[in-house]
């Protein structure tokens, strides 16, 4: 079976990339800290723990396992903790993604999937965001990500190693066989805390901004299942071992729903109203980023076909509801 290293793979996004690799018919190879992946995610492929801080260890992870291709899922995401500590995003983001590029090029892999972000389009105001949307990154985070797409271009002009950077707007949803889900420590999103409001475990949801120009007055975002993002992910994998040339892919469902919108699905698919405030709005959100998806549907021949809003919050309460059970019988 052909290897694909997936660095982050006992992630969120990560591991749903696993699965759908292992259903594709590779064989992922896991390389992951455990800082904030499980390792009960990893249920496809080995798990080879490792920082990519240290060098020797990815090294000898790429030399053992000879991967075809790599997919970098790695890498710290809190927008809000990039702002007070970028160096400890800078260090971990872009030296780690350095030192894989060192040791794919040691060991003649030619081919890397990287995980990148809507954030590299900073304030912009286009109602549907394509890849030529000029990008200015508006925090430490989003610029880690932007400095590590530039960097691959510099390490194909070198080694020849072809990059495919994926965009992703908003991830959401869990595997519908509830095999793997989402679980962050702190959660920061927005429709996990308000399945959490909804059921009582969390007193309420804030909601950051009533005063943005949108229909409703909060901001605006292009939610994703998570399945979908995992099958774009097998896509671009083919493509590159099929010797595709570098390129960048916006992945989102190509629709936009408002704060209140998302909140009004938790609501209806939980059976129980969310208890919501209106807060203040948080430091650096966009009033509206939703993606233009054409290039992905053309070229990859992808389509976001599990993420209407009703499946993504429907995927997420069932997975909400058979890990808090499980945690409590725990
Ligand atoms: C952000 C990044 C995204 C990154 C992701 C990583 C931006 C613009 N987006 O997504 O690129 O990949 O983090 O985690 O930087 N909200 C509330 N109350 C809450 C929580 C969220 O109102 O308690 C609102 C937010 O203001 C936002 C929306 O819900 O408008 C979605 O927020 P969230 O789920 O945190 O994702 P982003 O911030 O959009």
């Amino acid at each position: 079976m052909t290897k694909i290293l997936v660095t982050g793979g006992a992630g969120y996004v990560g591991s749903h990339a696993c699965k759908a690799l292992a259903a594709a018919g590779y064989e992922p190879v896991v390389f992951d800290n455990l800082c904030a992946g499980h390792d009960w995610a990893v249920k496809w492929g080995v798990l080879e723990v490792g920082d990519l801080l240290d060098r020797e260890r990815i090294n000898e992870v790429v030399a053992a396992h000879k991967p075809a291709g790599a997919i970098h899922f790695a890498s710290l995401a809190y927008v809000g903790e990039s702002v007070t500590d970028p160096g400890k995003y800078w260090r971990n983001n872009v030296t780690g993604a350095i030192n894989l590029c060192d040791a794919l090029a040691a060991a003649e892999t030619d081919a890397i999937v990287f995980s990148s972000s809507c954030t590299v389009y900073g304030l912009t105001k286009a109602p549907f965001i394509n890849e030529a949307e000029p990008v200015a990154p508006i925090n430490p985070y989003g610029n880690t990500k932007r400095a590590i797409e530039i960097m691959l271009a510099d390490y194909e002009v070198a080694n020849g190693m072809r990059n495919t950077v994926l965009r992703y707007f908003n991830a959401a949803g869990c595997d519908a066989d509830c095999e793997i889900g989402e679980v962050h420590d702190p959660e920061t999103h927005l429709i996990p805390l308000a399945i959490a409001a909804a059921t009582g475990d969390r007193e309420c949801l804030k909601i950051f901004g009533t005063d943005y120009p949108t229909a409703d007055g909060t901001c605006v975002r292009d939610y994703v299942h998570v399945t979908d993002l995992a099958n774009a992910h097998v896509r671009a994998v083919g493509r590159m071992l099929d010797g595709g040339k570098s390129d960048i892919f916006n992945l989102g469902a190509g629709a936009g729903y408002s704060v209140r919108e998302v909140i009004d699905a938790v609501g209806r698919v939980v059976g129980i109203p969310v208890d919501v405030i209106d807060d203040a709005r948080r430091a650096g959100d966009p009033a509206r980023l939703v993606a233009n998806i054409s290039h992905a549907q053309q070229s990859l021949g992808w389509q976001p076909e599990h993420s209407s809003l009703d499946n993504i919050v429907s995927t997420a309460w069932n997975w909400y509801r058979a890990h808090t059970v499980a945690a409590q019988g725990a």
